[in-house]
């Protein structure tokens, strides 16, 4: 037992003097151990109480503590700061390593790369516009005028600051077809662009980010037709959710795209024949159409030569319809709750 305890007391005294960074915490070691009133030194008057056996025993390894206590410190009071530096910087090769923490995408980024990788495949190319834009590329451009009643579905947040004399009013762009008129002007046709960006409504809830994220695609040339715009989102539709998904063109109203379209995908579930989830086979991905003429006019392009298709779909909600996430809140999404993120 004595002597257990003195081995202990002997290496906390090495281990200090060895951390020790000035004469005077060497001087506190020495009093602290060998000192008149040092642990060492009080073990060293209780031993002539012992047992004769213990005695002998205990008497040995108090000295040899004593000993290489007073010998580790002369050596410490006689190192150059050199040698007290190689000291400090010496590591144990040998010990275990800690592993860093790993992150990865947010999933958001994760299904964002994907829908890059698949587009470029067929000669999409990703761009991005700006998230503060004009009224004029936001809504103007795209045959919105201020008075027409779509623009109150976009509930848009303006900035506050003098409108521009051509592009009026300054805002953060509520969808992704902010970039259309934009592409349309920095690039002749053949155009083939997917714009992938940040959108803001002023919509908060369970089922509602103010800030979530749309892909915009816009192919331009001439003689492009309702045919190309299905056998993209036929491709599309096989390679983000699976080969045995189809699309189907529903008629509806844009008013930057004449036709329009709502384009549906077979459940997953049920593959379209119907489930409790569908009802009815099919569940809805997002609008489409035919660029309107209106809309190539503000962006520079002929529209007697050159026709084109656009389509503008939600990341986050192609994303939940591919992996079946059922979310009780949206907004656990961008809450940055590493429990929640770690998941994926
Ligand atoms: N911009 C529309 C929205 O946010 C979506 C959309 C519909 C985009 C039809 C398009 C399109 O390019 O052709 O609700």
């Amino acid at each position: 037992m004595i002597a257990e305890k003195i081995q202990n007391l002997k290496n906390e005294a090495l281990s200090q003097i060895l951390k020790a960074k000035s004469e005077d915490e060497l001087e506190e070691t020495r009093i602290a151990y060998l000192g008149r009133k040092g642990q060492i030194s009080q073990i060293l008057k209780k031993i002539p109480s012992l047992d004769r056996e213990e005695r002998a025993q205990a008497g040995k390894i108090a000295n040899e503590a004593k000993e290489a206590i007073e010998n580790a410190l002369k050596r410490a009071q006689k190192q150059t700061p050199a040698e007290k530096k190689k000291i400090e910087e010496w590591f144990d090769i040998s010990a275990p390593g800690i592993r860093p923490p790993l992150g990865h995408l947010h999933l958001v980024s994760q299904a964002i790369e994907e829908i890059t990788a698949i587009f470029a495949k067929i000669g999409f190319t990703r761009v991005r516009y700006p998230e503060v834009e004009w009224d004029f590329n936001a809504f103007e451009s795209l045959n919105m005028q201020g008075d027409q009643p779509a623009r109150d579905d976009f509930e848009t947040f303006y900035i506050d600051v003098p409108p521009h004399q051509k592009w009026g009013r300054m805002l953060l762009t509520p969808h992704t077809s902010s970039g259309q008129v934009r592409e349309m002007k920095a690039h002749k046709p053949p155009i083939r662009m997917i714009n992938i960006g940040k959108c803001y409504r002023p919509n908060y809830g369970v089922s509602h980010t103010p800030m979530f994220h749309q892909f915009e695609g816009l192919l331009i040339n001439k003689g492009v037709h309702i045919g190309h715009l299905k056998g993209t989102f036929d491709y599309f539709a096989k390679e983000f959710f699976g080969p045995k998904r189809k699309i189907r063109l529903r008629p509806f109203n844009f008013p930057f795209t004449e036709p329009s379209f709502e384009v549906d995908i077979t459940c997953g579930i049920c593959l379209g024949k119907g489930c409790r989830v569908c009802k009815e086979g099919w569940v809805e991905l997002g609008g489409a159409g035919m660029v309107h003429p209106v809309v190539l006019k503000h962006g520079g392009i002929d529209s007697k030569k050159y026709t084109g298709y656009a389509f503008g779909w939600g990341v986050e909600r192609v994303m939940m319809m591919k992996s079946g996430l059922k979310l009780p809140d949206l907004r656990l999404m961008y809450s940055n709750d590493l429990r929640f993120l770690n998941q994926f």
